[in-house]
């Protein structure tokens, strides 16, 4: 998909907020337009349709905006070749904690979206074939992210996928700068942060394989100074009855 296409994306995405919200729509395209993570889970598919779509920490329902963007495009005809179609959703909730982010998310939603209001470390997730959670587990604390990652896991059950973005802990100038960045937005967006809670990728991804999790690792920094990473965790398929 050329660089041009995307932004045109990115800007039918936005203009899912209303104009009046104009922090949101500029928030929103600068994020899809920047961040290679969204170019990327079109790209590769990792959406599958007809899934039941989980976003943990939805903030402003970014994704959801794009998801939906994405498929009105590729209705009209106009999609790259080179990229598979984009996922018509059976479904997307997102859980956020603040508010204004909870109704920003459902004006740029749509019959199939719903947003609420809720913490994860205690809403009730229900089912989903898919879970994204990017860059939010960091913001609770060690035991409550193992306790959202088993309850995850229970709430994909066989086949599903958990699409999951960190921030690689280490001591690097990239790790410190994607601290710095995270907290100034944090800031920026009404956020009063404590502490953050960070690991190594290789943490994570030990984790994630103790839950019973196949894991895939794509670094997912490009074009930023930051230090993330962006896991595909799958659990196994049932097993077919069939001989
Ligand atoms: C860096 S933003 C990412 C938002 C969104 N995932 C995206 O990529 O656009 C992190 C979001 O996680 C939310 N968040 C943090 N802790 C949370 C919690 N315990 N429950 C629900 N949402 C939470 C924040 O309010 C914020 O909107």
């Amino acid at each position: 998909m050329s660089e041009h296409f995307f932004r045109t994306l990115a800007w039918q995405a936005a203009r899912r907020y209303p104009a009046r919200e104009r922090f949101a729509r500029h928030f929103a395209y600068g994020k899809l337009t920047i961040d290679p993570v969204f170019a990327h889970l079109l790209a590769r598919g990792l959406i599958p349709a007809q899934a039941r779509v989980l976003d943990l920490g939805s903030g402003q329902g970014i994704l959801s905006a794009l998801l939906l963007a994405a498929h009105e495009r590729h209705r009209s005809g106009d999609w790259p070749e080179a990229w598979p179609a984009p996922p018509k959703l059976r479904g997307m909730r997102g859980i956020e904690l603040m508010h204004k982010d909870v109704e920003r998310a459902r004006h740029a939603g749509d019959a199939a979206t719903s947003f609420v209001c809720g913490d994860i470390r205690s809403t009730d997730f229900g089912a989903a074939d898919v879970v994204v959670i990017l860059d939010v587990l960091h913001y609770i604390d060690y035991a409550a992210q193992q306790d959202v990652l088993r309850r995850v896991r229970d709430a994909l059950g066989a086949g599903g996928v958990l699409i999951l973005r960190v921030g690689d802990e280490s001591g690097s100038l990239r790790f410190r700068i994607t601290v710095a960045v995270d907290r100034a937005i944090m800031r920026l967006r009404g956020h009063r942060l404590a502490r953050l809670h960070c690991k190594p990728l290789e943490q994570w991804k030990r984790e994630l394989t103790q839950l019973g999790f196949h894991v895939e690792v794509v670094p997912m920094s490009a074009g930023t100074p930051f230090a993330n990473a962006l896991l595909a965790a799958r659990l196994a398929p049932r097993p077919s009855l069939l001989p």
